[in-house]
């Protein structure tokens, strides 16, 4: 049982409850943006980072173990274009051997997303070691493909070449976020 308020308490108390929510719920953004910039801090390139974090929707109300999702799913992202990538230039490609290669760079990129919903799936477990041990074999795989394509003095186009940078910088922010949960 309530005690009855005059009418206007009632509007008074709606008017203060509605501009609380508001100054809270700005508040929280602007948390937000300070959580994902610490969490960002430590990763090599902090800029790669927080680019891909508030790219996400999710974002704005992501704890420390959703902002690792996220990048996560950066990565994801990023090796699916690696995949086209791959597959538009072992087509184009001449040479018997650069062909396989790509191929291989193709089959690489496929496991590593694989590798990535697996580490997802970790997070949400909170096997933090698993987590990066897979987010680890992941980045090996885009290594290999490097190496191997480099021994052929091929060059990649330069924005396969970038996408390929962020990927790197992107491993190494999560490695180095997950690290701290443990
Ligand atoms: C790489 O793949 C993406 C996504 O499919 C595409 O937009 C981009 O043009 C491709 N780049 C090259 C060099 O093929």
């Amino acid at each position: 049982m309530g005690i009855p308020l005059p009418p206007c308490y009632l509007t008074l108390f709606l008017l203060l409850f509605i501009s609380f929510n508001n100054v809270g719920h700005r508040n929280l953004v602007f948390a937000n943006d300070a959580l994902i910039e610490a969490q960002c801090h430590n990763a090599e390139v902090p800029e790669t980072c927080i680019k891909c974090v508030k790219s996400d929707s999710r974002s704005q109300s992501a704890n420390k173990v959703g902002i690792a999702a996220i990048i996560i799913t950066c990565l994801s992202n990023k090796a699916t274009t690696l995949i086209n990538n791959m597959t538009t230039l072992a087509s184009g490609a001449r040479d018997k051997n650069l062909k396989v290669a790509l191929r291989g760079c193709e089959k690489g990129f496929y496991y590593t997303k694989t590798n990535l919903i697996a580490a997802t799936n970790r997070l949400k477990g909170k096997e933090y070691d698993q987590t990066n041990l897979l987010v680890k074999q992941a980045l090996e795989e885009e290594f290999v493909c490097k190496m191997k394509v480099e021994v052929l003095r091929f060059n990649f186009p330069s924005s396969v070449t970038f996408d390929m940078g962020v990927y790197e910088e992107l491993s190494t922010a999560v490695m180095r976020i997950v690290d701290r949960f443990v």
